[in-house]
């Protein structure tokens, strides 16, 4: 215990030197900002500061991903570091603009023009040595606009502290990033950019605008115009973004909203439409979100994890931003998150928080402190051209219970991002305990998928997998029992603290694994799959009932 209690009063000191070395004029003085947005930006700053390597002028990757240093990561903590603006903070941002710019693409023939590196380590892509095999392999064409959207916010209100050589030389970077962003069609050459990948095309949506109007390049400006009546037409079917729910990137969404706000030009769509989704996506928020359990109920389109409290998430940021951390669907401890990486990406939510909670209903906000009582919850979203028709979504939230599912009918399996580690179209997530949250999430092998909650149930059915050949099976992946007995898992019907019974007319004679080398998203499940028999005529279903 000696060791810890040291750190303890360390850190106790440490905090009382900088509340003496704080200068007045800070951004949350400046901007309002809540003492629970205060707590985020410096808990999570501080994080960062553990990765930085002085020598490098680069943040240490948190994963082990493409090389030593993370280029986006550095790209965004040079934001906040302008925005803190301690002794030191601003000649570290220069060092980060330099270093960040020199590994931006600049062959404007290549489909990678204007982004920028994911390590300063990596090679030019589409070489011998560093091949490439389209979007999201040697290059990510979202980098753009990850440090587009955090240098917007820089250029913006910490211009003032850069030398205008720095400014100048961010601006010309941007402009290339913007441009080559235009490269992005959806459908060409393995490009993925439709409007209904929300949270890059909203991010795309403000990079274009307010690049536009800086360097004053018109072009510019109207693709900013036309992106928003894009996906505000879309968004406008069903009052949903079409990445629906998706813990991490719903927040993502909701950032980007708010930069629409704070940073779009006067009179623009982005001013117009901006305000429309981003309270919608509060209102969903507060329908969705379950205070006890303190998670997003499913479907989640695209998540990172199977319990909020154990991941960090980009929705638990915006909480953390509202209610505090300990209130909020967020790991309490610093290390040992997983999906941490987004962790990084914090600060510059709180920094963004003051603006983004103007558009906060009191009902919803009232719902993220206290779970409002049983209720259903019934949408749609639609997401073309990977949708045949608009996904129906039904929820119900109680107490210690949540069911979220969708039905889909896709050209792919596993969600538009073709992932089936993200996408859950079915999912229970219920209080174990008083500290364990259990999930049920279904595993899509199928491209169609009738999932459909209600009071207690859920039911799921494949109508399209008759046309199959092949294996049609139920994979069920269950996590959340981290202490307690794990001896006593049979199955899904005696699991701890949830009483189901289940109907099916597949083989009775489910499977079982706890398979250590195979955890999806850090999660460590079991793995209960139930097989339909090599042939069979009905739609294969499985019902989940809680007794
Ligand atoms: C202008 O923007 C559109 C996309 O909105 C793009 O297709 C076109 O190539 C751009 N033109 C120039 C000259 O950059
Ligand atoms: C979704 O619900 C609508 C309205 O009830 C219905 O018309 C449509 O057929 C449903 N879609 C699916 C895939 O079940
Ligand atoms: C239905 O199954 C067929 C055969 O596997 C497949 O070609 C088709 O894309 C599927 N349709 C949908 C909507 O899932
Ligand atoms: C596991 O099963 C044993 C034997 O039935 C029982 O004594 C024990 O209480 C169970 N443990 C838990 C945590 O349910
Ligand atoms: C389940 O039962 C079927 C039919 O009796 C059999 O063919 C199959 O091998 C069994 N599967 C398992 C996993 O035991
Ligand atoms: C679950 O188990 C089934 C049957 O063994 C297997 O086919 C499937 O890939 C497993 N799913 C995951 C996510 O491990």
């Amino acid at each position: 215990m000696k060791l810890p209690l040291a750190l303890l009063g360390l850190s106790v000191v440490q905090n009382a030197c900088h509340v003496l070395a704080v200068p007045l004029d800070t951004w949350s003085s400046r901007s309002g900002a809540s003492s629970q947005a205060v707590d985020m930006f410096n808990t999570a700053i501080e994080w960062n500061d553990k990765y930085w390597d002085d020598q490098a002028g680069y943040l240490i990757t948190s994963t082990s991903s493409s090389g030593r240093y993370d280029t986006r990561h550095s790209a965004w903590y040079a934001t906040q570091l302008l925005a803190r603006n301690a002794p030191g903070d601003v000649d570290k941002a220069v060092r980060i603009f330099d270093n960040v710019i020199g590994g931006q693409y600049l062959d404007p023939s290549k489909q990678w023009y204007g982004d920028y590196q994911h390590a300063p380590s990596e090679p030019e892509p589409g070489t011998l040595k560093y091949p490439d095999d389209g979007p999201y392999s040697s290059w990510d064409p979202n980098i753009r606009d990850f440090v587009g959207c955090a240098w917007i916010v820089a250029l913006a209100d910490y211009g003032h502290l850069l030398p205008a050589a720095t400014v100048t030389k961010v601006e010309k970077s941007l402009h290339i990033a913007a441009k080559g962003d235009l490269y992005r069609v959806g459908g060409v050459d393995g490009d993925n950019s439709y409007p209904c990948y929300s949270n890059p095309w909203l991010m795309r949506t403000i990079l274009q605008n307010w690049v536009g109007a800086r360097v004053g390049d018109a072009n510019l400006t109207k693709s900013g115009e036309n992106f928003a009546q894009e996906i505000y037409d879309l968004w406008s079917m069903h009052h949903t973004l079409s990445e629906f729910n998706s813990p991490t990137y719903a927040g993502v969404a909701m950032w980007a909203l708010t930069l629409w706000e704070q940073y779009g030009t006067s009179g623009s769509l982005l001013k117009k439409y901006g305000p429309d989704m981003l309270t919608a996506s509060w209102n969903e928020l507060g329908q969705l979100y379950n205070a006890n359990l303190k998670n997003l109920a499913g479907p989640w389109d695209r998540s990172y994890g199977y319990d909020m409290n154990q991941y960090a998430s980009l929705v638990g940021a915006v909480i953390w931003g509202v209610i505090g951390r300990e209130k909020a669907p967020v790991p309490q401890q610093d290390l040992g998150m997983y999906h941490q990486d987004d962790f990084a990406f914090f600060p510059l939510f709180a920094l963004s928080m003051p603006v983004m909670i103007k558009y906060l209903p009191a009902k919803a906000k009232a719902n993220l402190l206290q779970f409002p009582g049983e209720h259903l919850y019934t949408s749609q979203a639609f997401s073309p051209p990977f949708d045949t028709y608009p996904r129906n979504i039904t929820a119900w939230m109680s107490k210690d219970v949540t069911i979220g599912a969708e039905t889909v009918a896709e050209t792919v399996i596993g969600g538009p991002s073709i992932n089936p580690s993200q996408f859950s179209p079915a999912v229970i997530q219920w209080a174990i305990d008083e500290n364990q949250i259990g999930c049920i999430a279904h595993w899509v092998t199928e491209s169609s998928i009738d999932a459909v909650a209600a009071p207690g149930s859920l039911k799921i059915s494949y109508p399209n997998a008759t046309a199959r050949n092949g294996p049609v099976s139920f994979n069920f992946l269950f996590s959340g029992l981290d202490l307690g007995n794990g001896m006593n898992v049979t199955g899904l019907e005696d699991l701890p603290g949830l009483d189901l019974q289940i109907s099916t007319n597949a083989l009775p004679n489910y499977t079982i694994t706890y398979n250590t080398d195979h955890s999806v998203n850090e999660f460590v499940f079991y793995n209960v799959t139930y097989t339909m028999p090599e042939t069979f005529t009905e739609t294969p279903y499985v019902s989940l009932e809680i007794v």
